[in-house]
């Protein structure tokens, strides 16, 4: 394999396109149910990454050779519009719902009546949660699955097979044994809400969309074009259900639900059978108990009856089946009152509008403030433009329903227009930064031509608000991660002028006293608020005094200490935006020292064309280089680095080696995959120490820096007794793990 992902792609012969595609398919789908299926991932993520980016580039270069297995999930020729239409074996249902306990006496009542001649049959009943997610149906051919579908209008549903492969729960091969030859499985795909607030906070830092709630982002994430942005997603399937099937999987439903978890899908934990209306209630509010601590959306209960048999008898109304209903939660909704509206400015200077309320209990939480996301959704549209409430806008003064889903933030579901103020205004979106004055701008997506959702303060570290989020990032963990020193000291000192920009962090052991005064006062502040809320009165003043001017000189000891931080370390605290710490890495890597990085940063400031400056470094695109253009070319940036880089002295990220270094002069080939660095890294890297980096190996080649999975060059190499060196040693002589 890695033999293949040496030559360009520009020098591929169309035969040799043709054959690396294949190979490349193969690899792709064998590392998918390695790492999705076994949950054994036998290749790294960056060398899986390196065959996917491989696949594309040849993908792109030979569109007319684009498998129909392709793993970017393009089809042959031209990719249609949208997806591929799929008819269902058996239609995908809806459920009756059940809104009180007598809806579900009246559901069990009505079975007994339809079933009262058969005499001695136990009618019973399953129970469990109803997700709150997307249906999807995936069929299985002899244990395989062939095809996954969402339900669309019940009978014809959308082919999102690629899609759905990346979901960890949905087998590749069904497991055990039984499986009838043909049957389509039925269930939700979901999303958690620990995946959803990373998501949003990923998004977040990297400026990237804002996500309004798990279910639609699910929805969304199932219909991306491109397999790889699901499969980021991390969705959840629970299977509940079947269409088509060649045989019944059980005579029951609990039975076949229990089949379907031996077949390896994942199933609730939560169902149960039951045979009274009192059982199925009791599971309900067990069920409803839980729901705040499940970690995912669920909207009600649903019952069905459990023989397949009775079911079939039974039968459907208009696309329902009668045998079944979704008893719901009671909507945790509430009205309440707009009372003015807030901006809250983030690091990267988002204008975040927030919504403050007259207090009101929600599902038995009180909420008071509700995030408004930005301005379109002010004004009651999508990020599409499309309408999201009806196109009814939110005021200062309307009446609003306010909703909370489990334990996700709460969100306003509609305005009640009757109770629309007469004097209510359309509320007018700041264009100016509310703390610091700066005008405050939507930026237009250069790719798409989309201006951006969110309004940005354009006054960077000028503005306070800004400077302050910057240098709660300064300090936070993946950055400069100085002990003794959080968010909660990092305000403090803000606020009391003692440290308005990074710089200043270094210098604070220069205003000690008024730092410990500080520090102090806020103490007093606490204590107070502790005695008034116990009733205690504090004794020992003193020795919490004598605690606080150690705890001091540990502070500036561990500011100190952080005095010559790790080079990515430092790019990642610098908070440029797109730079997570992955990109900070690659860029510290990439160009070894600050001095150079600044060099390069200025140089595509500069520049017309800042792609065409910037050196080729794999993970890095437009956008980073872009926001490296933008930050290296504003004046009070270089200030604040300068003042900075007077105070601190960032590691080189490779010790420069002088002339006696074992790499200098020599000639360096790397094969196999490297799990530490991509290729083009490590020919940036090489290049730098003085070594010269050759495609193949000879007699001429010094050393092989050769990773797992090398093939004929670490032969080639054994034969002309060239060095052979791992990954790690690699890493070692060149001074940096
Ligand atoms: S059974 C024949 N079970 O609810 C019955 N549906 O309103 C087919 N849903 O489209 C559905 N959790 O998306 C069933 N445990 C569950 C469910 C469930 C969620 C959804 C499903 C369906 C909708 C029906």
């Amino acid at each position: 394999m890695s033999e293949l992902i040496q030559k360009d792609v520009a020098d591929l012969s169309e035969e040799e396109a043709r054959a690396e595609l294949e190979h490349l398919a193969a690899a792709i789908a064998a590392a998918d149910i390695a790492y999705h299926q076994n949950d054994a991932p036998e290749i790294t993520d960056a060398a899986y990454d390196a065959l996917k980016r491989r696949n594309d580039a040849i993908e792109e270069a030979f569109p007319e050779l684009v498998r129909q297995d392709s793993p970017t999930g393009r089809v042959g020729a031209a990719p249609a519009e949208g997806f591929a239409k799929v008819r269902h074996g058996a239609p995908m249902l809806s459920l009756a719902k059940a809104y009180t306990d007598q809806d579900v006496v009246d559901f069990i009542e009505r079975g007994q009546r339809f079933f009262q001649r058969d005499e001695g049959l136990e009618l019973a009943f399953t129970a469990e949660p109803k997700i709150d997610g997307l249906s999807a149906s995936l069929r299985y051919e002899n244990g395989v699955f062939v095809q996954g579908a969402t339900r669309g209008n019940g009978s014809v549903g959308e082919d999102i097979t690629a899609n759905l492969r990346t979901i960890g729960d949905i087998p590749e091969r069904l497991a055990g044994s039984g499986w009838p030859e043909v049957i389509e499985i039925r269930g939700e795909v979901y999303m958690t809400y620990a995946e959803f607030q990373a998501l949003k906070a990923r998004s977040a830092a990297s400026g990237g969309q804002d996500y309004v709630n798990p279910r639609n982002t699910a929805a969304g994430s199932l219909r991306q074009k491109d397999p790889a942005i699901t499969a980021s997603r991390n969705l959840r399937f629970f299977a509940y259900a079947w269409g088509l099937a060649s045989g019944e999987p059980a005579a029951s439903q609990y039975e076949a639900v229990q089949k379907f978890a031996e077949w390896g899908f994942a199933i609730s934990p939560l169902m149960v059978r039951a045979t009274s209306a009192d059982e199925l209630i009791a599971h309900y509010r067990l069920i409803e108990a839980q729901r705040a601590s499940l970690g995912y959306d669920i909207d009600g209960v649903v019952y069905k009856v459990d023989q397949i048999e009775l079911q079939k008898r039974w039968g459907f109304v208009t696309g329902e089946p009668r045998w079944a209903i979704a008893h719901k939660f009671p909507a945790e909704q509430a009205t309440s009152v707009i009372r003015k509206i807030d901006i809250q400015v983030g690091r990267t200077g988002t204008l975040a509008p927030v919504a403050r309320l007259e207090p009101v209990s929600v599902g038995g939480v009180v909420v008071e403030n509700v995030t408004l996301h930005n301005e379109d959704y002010i004004k009651g549209l999508d990020s599409n433009g499309l309408p999201i409430r009806e196109g009814i806008d939110i005021r200062v003064g309307d009446s609003v329903l306010v909703q909370r889903a489990g334990d996700v933030i709460p969100q306003i579901v509609s305005v009640v227009l009757d109770k629309r103020p007469a004097d209510a205004v359309p509320y007018e979106f700041p264009h100016t930064c509310p703390v610091c004055g700066s005008p405050a701008t939507r930026e237009v997506n250069d790719k798409t031509g989309k201006e951006d959702s969110r309004r940005r303060c354009t006054g960077e570290l000028s503005c306070p608000a800004q400077a302050v989020e910057g240098l709660r990032h300064f300090v936070s963990r993946g950055a400069l991660d100085i002990e003794g020193l959080g968010a909660e000291n990092i305000e403090l000192f803000f606020a009391k002028d003692l440290v308005h920009n990074p710089a200043e962090i270094f210098t604070l052991h220069e205003r000690r006293a008024e730092v410990q005064a500080a520090l102090a006062e806020r103490r007093e502040e606490q204590a107070r608020a502790r005695e008034l809320a116990s009733g205690k009165v504090r004794k020992n003043v003193r020795s919490a005094e004598s605690r606080n001017f150690e705890g001091l000189d540990k502070l500036f000891s561990a500011i100190d200490a952080r005095r010559e931080p790790e080079l990515d370390r430092f790019i990642f605290a610098l908070g440029i935006r797109h730079i997570g710490e992955t990109t900070a890495a690659a860029l510290a890597r990439t160009f070894g020292t600050m001095d150079e990085l600044i060099r390069v940063g200025k140089q595509v400031a500069a520049s017309e064309d800042a792609m065409a400056v910037f050196p080729s470094v794999d993970g890095i695109g437009g956008t980073v280089v872009e926001a490296l253009a933008d930050f290296f070319g504003n004046e009070r940036n270089e200030a604040v680095l300068a003042a900075l880089l007077a105070q601190v002295r960032p590691r080189p990220y490779v010790i420069n080696v002088a002339a006696d270094s074992a790499i200098a002069g020599k000639t360096v080939v790397f094969t196999g995959s490297l799990e530490k660095m991509t290729r083009s890294e490590a020919k940036a890297m090489a290049e730098r120490l003085g070594a010269k980096v050759a495609g193949s190996v000879s007699a001429k080649t010094d050393i092989l820096v050769a990773g797992p999975g090398a093939g004929s060059k670490l032969k080639t190499a054994q034969e002309h007794g060239v060095e052979v060196i791992s990954e790690d040693e690699w890493f070692e002589r060149v001074g940096r793990s």
